[in-house]
């Protein structure tokens, strides 16, 4: 197997836009690469483990920059794996996509093409034709087979020739019939699957609050929510479906796009509202001038207008140019863009110390979504863009909902205005913001004594995957900072002893007090892996804190690996750069927050105030493997490895990376190397996938 640059040693907080542009290019290029020699060939050629990383570290990255998240994400695809995935279905007709036009003159070419096509339009000036022009929902398209009227399938686009099969996905949105009635036999109704704006903001602030994946733009959004692999997280989402076309029909549907439209509003589809018959050029610019106006009002993003001829024996003559249709274009409409002013560049201090900086503008609205703010990423950009107070900015919302500064209008440069230059002090505690050389970001070096890291570690040490506390949220935390009620994690469990206090503020009463102190009681026992979590160390994630848990067991043993493993050459520290998942770079950060004495008490604090339950591996009790370090090499036959890790973990054992004297058994498929060899030199049990197999008694 190569190795694979993952690409961990730069730190996410330290890479400039550019750079994280540049990063997330290479890992969508490399994991497509290997998507494709894993799935297509069967031919993988780095680690399933590696392959997680990189998947892993794309989706650390596009958390750091959402204005980043490529079209081309691998994150798009999540669970959409196809060997543990979708099933493929290949499309009766293909799927195909539109050409574009994007000014008045290239519509123009446009319809005269078909008039010069069609010999008796080219003979006859006066015969007109006609158009239906639909808006071009942004989502995705989807392709639904109807059987004697029952919904048998649904798959995406895909390449066009061949999809996912999402049926069970799509079964949950409602606005999809399951059956119609008076439908030919065969009937495939192609369509866009989307999410209106206002669902999209709330699914987001759902997700968020869950600390769950929030996505860049409501066709991210549906994307996402349909490729699911549980469908019941789809059928939680509020995806909605416009019906616009056709592909295996067993008989007739009418004779044009209109009375198509029309049939499927008959068969309980939804069709566009705002759809319209046209003729010639002019009708069609001026529907696109109408919509355009529209479209901020509509509650759903349109990214242009499609065209299609109405008369159907017309589109059956005029047929294809290579993957398009010769009856049809999209006229796109321009990324949307605003002027406004920017009052202010404000400096956010994040939870490790990022000093971000923030415009602060005059509030407008791009395309139906108020803004007034957008991030200026660092102070390379600022200066760059040569963006400064007063300036008045053109912003742009490209689909996206985190808007960008795309430049200044410098006629408009009020007189006097200066550079701006990035405070070296962090504006919440004035503690120094350093910048270090190579480093895009500036950083406060005030730790725990900086009220804004302060505040942001402490809401993170009470959100859901932290300790998850019931009816104390972020304002409630700030609130409390503020007015020294709490300043540690550890005051959070002494807030009963200010009860009354509490019940005292403006907002509370003896009742919410009293079931805040009550939650926060509920909490007092915590799983390691959560109390790992929630002490906010860099790149510790709830995934990481679980490894550690699983790793260590206890919380007193993870402590005293931790100290142990400060020696680089120690055999703590080659046991938790082992652990398959933690590299160095996340090792680092581990031993840096132990290396602070603050964190320490921080921890004594707690530990002294909590019950600290020890990782138990689901229900292990009677697995031969609990407890026990497996490393899996070589090519498995019956799983993939991903899933070998998952049920050697489910049943209470460690999965390594590598082969150590603290391995218990390594798993040897046909091609194992050096992992199988360095076994045998120190002894450790090998075993045939088969014997792997019986031992957990899944043969
Ligand atoms: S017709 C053969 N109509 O745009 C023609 N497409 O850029 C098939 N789209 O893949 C497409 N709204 O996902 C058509 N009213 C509409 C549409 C529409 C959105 C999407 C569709 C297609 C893409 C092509």
């Amino acid at each position: 197997m190569n190795a694979v640059d993952i690409g961990k040693d730069t730190d996410i907080d330290r890479l400039s836009p550019e750079a994280a542009a540049e990063e997330l290019a290479r890992l969508a290029e490399l994991i497509a690469h290997h998507d494709k020699l894993y799935y297509s060939k069967d031919a993988p050629e780095i680690s399933d483990a590696e392959y997680d990383a990189l998947r892993r570290r794309n989706a650390e990255i596009e958390a750091h920059f959402p204005d980043l998240i490529r079209e081309d994400s691998p994150s798009e695809r999540v669970g959409a794996a196809p060997a543990e995935g979708f099933k493929k279905i290949v499309h009766a007709r293909p799927m195909l996509s539109l050409g574009n036009v994007f000014s008045d003159e290239e519509l123009t070419d446009f319809v005269e093409g078909i008039r010069r096509f069609l010999k008796e339009l080219r003979d006859d000036p006066s015969i007109a034709v006609e158009f239906v022009a639909e808006p071009k929902i942004d989502g995705l398209s989807i392709s639904l087979r109807y059987e004697n009227g029952k919904l048998v399938t649904g798959a995406t686009r895909g390449d066009g020739a061949e999809g996912e099969d999402v049926t069970r996905n799509v079964k949950t949105i409602a606005e999809i019939p399951h059956e119609i009635s008076g439908a030919p036999d065969v009937l495939e109704v192609r369509g866009e699957i989307y999410m209106t704006r206002p669902d999209f903001f709330a699914l987001n602030a759902k997700q968020a609050e869950k600390g769950d994946k929030v996505f860049a733009n409501p066709r991210n959004a549906a994307a996402g929510s349909l490729r699911q692999l549980d469908s019941s997280i789809t059928a939680g989402r509020p995806l909605r479906f416009f019906g616009y076309a056709w592909g295996e029909l067993s008989d007739q549907i009418g004779d044009s796009q209109w009375a198509f439209l029309e049939k499927l509003k008959g068969w309980g589809f939804q069709v566009n509202p705002h759809s319209r018959l046209c003729k010639g050029v002019d009708e069609l610019l001026a529907y696109y001038d109408e919509m355009a106006e529209q479209r901020a009002s509509l509650d759903y993003d349109i990214d242009g207008i499609v065209y299609k001829v109405n008369r159907f024996d017309w589109q059956s003559r005029l047929g294809f140019v290579s993957r398009a249709p010769r009856w049809a274009i999209a006229h796109k409409f321009p990324a949307e863009q605003a002027q406004t002013v920017l009052n202010e560049i404000r400096i956010q201090v994040g939870r490790t110390g990022t000093l971000t900086p923030v415009a602060e503008l005059a509030p407008v609205t791009v395309g139906g979504v108020v803004v007034s703010r957008a991030t200026l990423h660092n102070e390379d950009e600022i200066a760059r863009k040569d963006v400064r107070v007063g300036d008045t900015v053109v912003i742009q919302r490209a689909g996206d909902v985190i808007p960008q500064v795309v430049e200044v209008v410098l006629d408009k440069r009020p007189a006097g205005s200066k550079p701006f230059t990035m405070p070296d002090v962090c504006p919440e505690c004035g503690s120094h913001a350093v910048r270090k050389e190579g480093e895009a970001a500036r950083r406060c070096t005030g730790g725990l004594i900086c009220p804004a890291q302060v505040i942001e570690r402490m809401k993170h040490f009470v959100s859901r995957d932290a300790f998850d506390i019931e009816g104390l949220g972020g304002k409630h935390i700030e609130a409390f900072l503020e007015d020294g009620l709490i300043a540690t994690p550890g005051d959070i469990f002494r807030l009963k002893e200010k009860c009354d206090e509490i019940a005292g503020r403006e907002g509370w009463g003896d009742k919410s007090a009293d079931n805040l102190v009550d939650a926060i009681e509920e909490r007092r026992t915590v799983s390691l892996n959560r109390l790992i979590y929630a002490l906010g160390i860099r790149q510790v994630g709830s995934a990481t804190a679980r490894l550690l848990a699983r790793q260590y067991g206890s919380l007193a043993a993870w402590r005293a690996a931790m100290m142990a493993a400060e020696d680089e050459g120690s055999e703590a520290y080659a046991e938790l750069t082992d652990i398959d998942g933690i590299g160095p770079s996340v090792a680092d950060d581990i031993l840096a927050f132990f290396d602070e004495d603050h964190n320490r008490k921080v921890l004594d604090d707690l530990t002294a105030q909590l019950t600290v339950e020890d990782f138990v591996a689901a229900d292990t009790s009677g697995s031969p493997v609990a407890g026990k370090t497996v490393v899996f090499t070589g090519t498995l036959e019956t799983v993939t490895r991903s899933e070998a890790k998952v049920r050697a973990e489910s049943l209470g054992a460690k999965v390594a990376g590598s082969v150590s004297k603290k391995t218990d058994y390594v798993v040897a498929g046909p091609g194992a190397g050096s992992k199988a060899k360095k076994a045998q030199e120190l002894g450790v049990t090998i075993l045939t996938e088969e014997e792997w197999l019986a031992l957990i008694g899944d043969a």
